[in-house]
């Protein structure tokens, strides 16, 4: 393929340079967006008498047969093309000859690039907004199912205090909450500056309307340098770094779900659908989707990465350095949708063991707070309460008891003010029931906490 540069070189590109310079292999998923873009050019250029009417016309409809013929798979794309905006452009000129040499007339790839990134990346964020709330109603129902059952809670990864299922795995609620409206609040912030028309970086002599551009295009607004509108890839980065946090919490709760699924735990048994076997030991049923999602977390921290570098030091405006952001986006991009593809549907068929949950909840002295509750509620200051209690748990540790079982005469030993209400108190379920506090595991912050959520869910916002 003939560079359309060719006219001020004597010597063809070397091949391998070529390679390396193209980009056509990872930016054609960007064919859309890129004939929408020019559509919308051209339409402005012949609003504004730039182009006739007629070449107007033509460029629209060579473009739409591009369009078209690439979806059904009439057309392939060149693997010879530089990019996608080259491929598009050649082939329209292919198409309907001298009219598709005038599209790129107040324009420049530079521009245009930063445009489809964008449009791109725009629709990527609505899906990954859809497969988020999708997750967080899978949490919500799970909720719903297991708002009694009672699991010991950790800190440090000791038992620490009885919660309920339902609290526990809300919280990751909250979490995908706060990552859908970073997406949302990235893709607004994308949204609301169109670097078309910017051209290569300082604008443009013809009488452009970018404001006709923007709007058509779905933009809330233009970059008002161009210079920027040519070099920013803020969005991208922003976005990376949401994708970076939404990678973090599945990762958390992978790495429960692995634990959860242990014998050692066996809260939780995933189906067979999201499992896998061992070559060489029978019994396995490994959590493979869980391991990976966790293990894929640091791939997506590594397109962050790669692209803050890459960005880091560059001077103003366009260098070619920004090619490299594609790859790094995208990969977050595929990455987070595959993972939420799996994940979702992973926990939504894993069949929760509350029986084995409550037992678990049973050792490891989880009411220990409460017993000292019982005595701060009796008059006791926290800090002597707190003091026995650690020496009736040290007392059940060597004797082999629970806080249930010491009799009522030993616990008179310890203080006078135990009575028998004691057993009730300490009780899990009591425990439970009595945190009412705001956002405790009690089962009315529960209902709100659901309520939150399915109020999220319901609203439509922009997705
Ligand atoms: N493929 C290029 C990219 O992704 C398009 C922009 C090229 N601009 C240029 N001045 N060579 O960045």
């Amino acid at each position: 393929m003939d560079k359309m540069w060719a006219g001020r070189f004597q010597k063809a590109l070397d091949s391998t340079a070529d390679d390396f310079n193209s980009s056509i292999h990872f930016d054609s998923r960007m064919y859309k967006q890129d004939i929408t873009g020019s559509i919308v050019h051209a339409q402005m250029l012949g609003k504004q008498g730039l182009i006739t009417d007629g070449e107007k016309a033509q460029i629209i409809n060579g473009l739409s047969s591009i369009l078209e013929d690439l979806e059904s798979g009439k057309l392939s794309f060149d693997m010879d093309a530089e990019d996608i905006h080259m491929f598009v452009e050649s082939e329209l000129t292919k198409r309907i000859g001298e009219a598709g040499k005038k599209l790129h007339t107040a324009r420049s790839r530079n521009d245009q690039v930063a445009l489809d990134m964008r449009l791109h990346l725009a629709n990527e964020c609505e899906e990954i907004g859809k497969l988020l709330k999708e997750l967080i109603m899978a949490i919500r129902d799970l909720a719903k199912e297991h708002k009694n059952d009672i699991m010991p809670g950790y800190t440090h990864l000791q038992r620490a205090q009885p919660i309920t299922f339902a609290h526990h795995i809300l919280a990751y609620a909250m979490m995908f909450i706060r990552d859908f409206d970073r997406v949302q609040d990235a893709h607004k912030r994308m949204m609301s500056s169109s670097p078309i028309g910017s051209c290569a970086l300082a604008g443009t002599t013809y009488n452009t309307d970018r404001e006709f551009e923007a709007q058509k295009l779905g933009f809330t607004g233009i970059a008002l340098n161009s210079i920027d509108g040519v070099s920013d890839r803020d969005f991208c980065v922003e976005l990376l770094a949401a994708f970076s946090l939404v990678m973090m919490h599945l990762s958390r709760f992978s790495e429960e779900i692995v634990l959860w699924s242990s014998w050692e735990f066996k809260f939780i048994e995933l189906d067979d659908s999201y499992t896998t076997g061992s070559s060489i030991m029978p019994q396995k049923k490994n959590p493979d989707m869980a391991e990976l999602v966790r293990g894929k977390t640091g791939r997506v921290y590594g397109d962050l990465m790669a692209l803050l570098t890459t960005l880091k030091g560059l001077p103003l405006a366009y260098n070619k350095d920004m090619q490299e952001d594609k790859e790094a986006i995208f990969d977050a991009v595929d990455t987070v949708k595959k993972c939420l593809e799996v994940f979702t549907p992973m926990i939504a068929t894993m069949h929760v063991l509350a029986d084995n949950m409550r037992q678990a909840a049973k050792k490891g002295f989880i009411n220990a707070t409460d017993l000292a509750d019982y005595l701060v509620k009796k008059g006791v200051p926290f800090r002597t309460a707190y003091k026995k209690v650690g020496e009736i748990v040290a007392h059940c540790i060597d004797n082999g008891l629970v806080l249930e079982t010491v009799p009522l005469e030993k616990y008179k030993e310890f203080d006078r003010l135990f009575d028998q209400d004691l057993y009730h108190e300490i009780s899990l379920d009591t425990c439970v029931k009595k945190r009412i506090s705001a956002g405790g595991t009690g089962a009315a912050s529960v209902e709100v906490q659901i309520k939150y959520i399915t109020e999220f869910l319901d609203d439509k916002g922009i997705y």
